[in-house]
C-alpha cells in the first residue's frame, strides 16, 4: 500500500482524544483515521509517570498492528510524561500535543507571560513550561492543575452554576498573573471554553492544543509527502477498552458527529 494511504493513529486514555480527532478531521477532511481510547483504564492524569507510560507503549503497540503513517498521542498527560520514553522505543513517527500547543502559545503572547492548565501529571511535568521557554527562555509560565474539568467536561456539566464555581476557585490564583495567554493543556478542556472565558475574562487568548495538534499534524503529512490524495474513500474507525456504549454516548458529543461502530479489544494483549 501507498505510505499514504495509510492511517493516522491517534490514542488517548479515553474520550478526551475525539477533541483532537475533531479537529484532524477538520483540517484533513479525507484521511484514515484509527483512534485508541483506553477506556478501560482512564483517567491518566493521577496516575504515575510509569504507569502512563507502561500503558502509552501498549496503546501504541495496539495501533501499530494497523499499519499507520504516523501516531498522534492525542493526551496531553500521556505527552508530557511518555512521549520521550515512546520515542525511543518505537520506530513510528510519533508526535505529541504538547509542543504544538506550546508553540502557537509563544506566538499569541504579548506580554510574555502565559498560563497553562491541564491534569495533575500534566502539571506536574512542568513539559508545557519547558517546551515553552525552551523556545523562548524569558518567558514566565504559571500553571494549574484543573482535574475536576475532566469529570464536567464528560458529565456535560458545561453551562453549570457549579461548573463556573469551580472553575473560579481554579483559576482564582492564574486570573492574579496578568497572564495574556492560557493553554487549554488538556484534551477535555476545549469543551468548557466558554467557561474559561467568562472567568478569565475576554483579552485572553486562549490555546487549544487540540487544534494546535492537528494544523502540525497537516504541516508534517505535507512536508513528507503522506498527505492521502484519493479524496473518494476514506474510513473513520474506533477501539476502545472497555464496552463501546459509554465512549459513543459522550464521545459523539467531544466529536460532534455520530460515531458509528465501535469495537472493543483488549489492551493486555499488547
Ligand atoms: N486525556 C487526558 C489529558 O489530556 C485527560 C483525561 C485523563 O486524565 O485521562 O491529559
Amino acid at each position: 500500500m501507498n505510505l499514504s494511504q495509510k492511517a493516522i493513529g491517534i490514542f488517548d486514555s479515553g474520550v478526551g482524544g475525539l477533541t483532537v480527532v475533531k479537529q484532524v478531521f477538520e483540517k484533513l477532511p479525507f484521511e484514515n483515521v484509527i483512534y485508541f481510547g483506553d477506556t478501560a483504564r482512564t483517567p491518566y492524569g493521577p496516575r504515575s509517570p510509569e504507569i502512563v507510560r507502561k500503558f502509552s507503549v501498549q496503546d501504541i503497540s495496539f495501533l501499530s498492528t494497523q499499519g499507520v503513517k504516523l501516531i498522534v498521542v492525542a493526551c496531553n498527560t500521556a505527552s508530557a510524561v511518555a512521549l520521550d520514553y515512546l520515542k525511543k522505543i518505537f520506530q513510528l513517527p510519533l508526535m505529541g500535543v504538547i509542543v504544538p500547543g506550546s508553540k502557537a502559545a509563544v506566538k499569541a503572547t504579548k506580554n510574555g507571560r502565559i498560563g497553562v492548565i491541564g491534569t495533575a501529571g500534566t502539571i506536574r511535568s512542568e513539559s508545557y513550561t519547558k517546551a515553552i521557554q525552551k523556545i523562548d527562555k524569558n518567558i514566565k509560565v504559571f500553571s494549574y492543575p484543573c482535574p475536576l474539568f475532566v469529570s464536567l467536561a464528560e458529565e456535560s456539566y458545561i453551562n453549570k452554576k457549579a461548573t463556573y464555581l469551580i472553575a473560579e476557585e481554579y483559576l482564582a490564583t492564574l486570573k492574579k498573573k496578568k497572564i495574556d495567554t492560557l493553554v487549554l493543556g488538556c484534551t477535555h478542556y476545549p469543551l468548557l471554553k466558554n467557561v474559561i472565558v467568562k472567568v478569565m475574562g475576554k483579552k485572553i487568548t486562549l490555546i487549544d492544543s487540540a487544534e494546535e495538534t492537528a494544523i502540525e499534524v497537516k504541516k508534517i503529512l505535507e512536508r513528507y509527502d503522506l498527505v492521502k490524495t484519493s479524496r473518494f474513500s476514506y474510513s473513520h474507525k474506533y477501539y476502545v477498552s472497555d464496552f463501546p456504549e459509554k465512549f459513543i454516548q459522550i464521545g459523539e458529543r467531544f466529536l460532534g458527529e455520530r460515531i458509528k461502530v465501535v469495537k472493543k479489544i483488549d489492551i493486555n494483549k499488547y
